[in-house]
């Protein structure tokens, strides 16, 4: 290596202290509490309408999971007693040209899906289904079924939808396609599906997590807190509060964010989603990999390989090269040669792997920081025991991503942050929307 003065600039520069943490969680709350009672705030606080599930809901019921490029239907019967049957699910690929189309084309290929699920699970015309709908946007709910999309997140832009109540659009296409056996009853956000499931199992869940392509979190609210709801009361007189965490905003930025930032679909938008999710942690490390190419740090023999080309290098990359704990980060060089680097050495490979490491031990701590923002907030002294239901690609499949926010929740509550579980909930966010539309289809509004 030339020489480590450029990396170690990057690490200071990605380096989130304890000191920047605390600020983070100080920040936080402010926001939550703008939120909450309705003045500006980066965080939207969307009161759900629903409180948790009590475990006995039963019944069988659909989910449509659906926030990114791939979506999937589910078959679930609650039995009550916190029990559940096993799952049936479907998973579909949506078309690139569709997320970027109109909204007409894009709820027909959703009805259409739907149709085919139906038909394939034997659903007849005369049996009946409530289905809880996942829709893991900023969507201003209205009602246990009925909201409005604030804006599209993670590279969508499909027409006619903003503004409008996606429930409707979707009652309309499933109208279309002649499905009348099925009535929406529940519009759910994946973190708050994710919440749902887990709770509906273990009464101890308060707060749910989605690390994926995007990111996000909720959890449960006092009502009296949430100052600008003026609707009826709740079973416990709380709330599932989806607070939409990926718009926040009061973070130290890099250049390199900047830049990301800048070039986006959405910019000024999603700052913390551009920070941790799945959708943007390979393209930041891909900009701090181009200035240390620049630098003559890397590659000087072998050229710039793919990294010059925007959204090239993925967060599955960095996953595989974090992963590497060979001698001679041989899987590395192996991906490497893929992404057109024919050559490289075992100082550029070391230099790769620091990157990525420093790129995404920054997302897991400002993570942590928001997490823990949250639990004080519920329960300033951590007195009671929290569990955490987290699902998506970033938490599950990165290799240090749990682990170091996890040590980063030491750092800040000590001995205390046993009181604190994270557990990841496969599946949660769809199997979370048939228990939503089970506690909906218990509710007066
Ligand atoms: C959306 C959230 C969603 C999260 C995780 C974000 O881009 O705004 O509504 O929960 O992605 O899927």
């Amino acid at each position: 290596m030339k020489s480590d003065k450029p990396l170690n600039r990057v690490e200071q520069l990605f380096n989130v202290s304890l000191n920047d943490v605390q600020n983070i969680v100080k920040a936080f709350h402010l926001e939550m509490k703008r939120g909450l009672s309705g003045r500006k705030s980066s965080l939207k606080m969307i009161p759900t309408y629903v409180d948790r599930p009590t475990g006995n809901e039963n019944g069988k019921f659909i989910a449509l999971d659906f926030g990114g490029t791939n979506f999937r239907i589910l078959e679930l019967e609650l039995k009550g007693g916190r029990k559940t049957n096993p799952l049936k699910i479907m998973k579909f690929v949506l078309n690139k040209r569709l997320i970027k189309g109109t909204a007409n084309d894009f709820f027909g290929f959703i009805a259409g899906c739907l149709k085919n699920f139906l038909e394939k699970r034997k659903v007849g015309i005369g049996e009946e289904r409530n289905l809880g709908f996942t829709f893991s946007f900023p969507v201003k709910q209205t009602g246990t079924a009925a909201g409005t999309l604030v804006c599209w997140t993670k590279g969508f832009s499909v027409k006619g939808v903003m503004g409008k109540d996606v429930v409707g659009l979707l009652s309309e296409a499933l109208a279309r396609k002649g499905i009348t056996n099925v009535k929406i009853s529940a519009l759910v956000n994946d973190t708050v599906g994710t919440l749902a499931a887990e709770s509906y199992e273990d009464q101890n869940c308060d707060i749910g997590i989605i690390l994926g392509t995007g990111t996000n979190a909720c959890y449960v609210e006092e009502l009296p807190n949430i100052t600008k709801w003026h609707g009826p009361e709740t079973r416990t007189n709380r709330m599932i509060v989806n607070i939409e965490w990926g718009n926040f905003n009061k973070l130290r930025l890099t250049s390199y964010d900047k830049r990301l930032d800048k070039a986006s679909d959405n910019p000024g938008q999603q700052i913390l989603e551009k920070m941790v999710s799945g959708m943007y942690l390979g393209e930041v490390a891909r900009l701090v990999l181009i200035d240390l190419i620049s630098k003559y740090l890397l590659f000087s023999d072998s050229g710039t390989g793919i990294f010059n080309k925007t959204g090239s290098f993925k967060t599955e990359h960095m996953s595989i090269i974090e992963d590497d704990e060979s001698g001679d980060l041989t899987s590395i060089r192996t991906l490497l040669k893929k992404l057109n680097i024919p050559k490289s050495t075992l100082d550029e490979r070391r230099t790769i792997k620091k990157t990525c490491e420093i790129v995404s031990l920054r997302g897991a701590r400002v993570s942590a920081a928001c997490l823990a923002a949250i639990i004080t907030k519920m329960d300033p002294d951590l007195f009671r025991y929290h569990m955490v239901a987290i699902d998506g690609s970033v938490y599950e499949k990165h290799p240090s991503f749990s682990r170091n926010m996890k040590s980063c929740l030491q750092e800040i509550f000590g001995a205390r942050s046993s009181r604190i579980k994270m557990v990841l909930a496969k599946d949660g966010s769809g199997k979370g929307a048939a228990v939503i539309a089970a506690v909906a289809a218990s509710m007066q509004y």
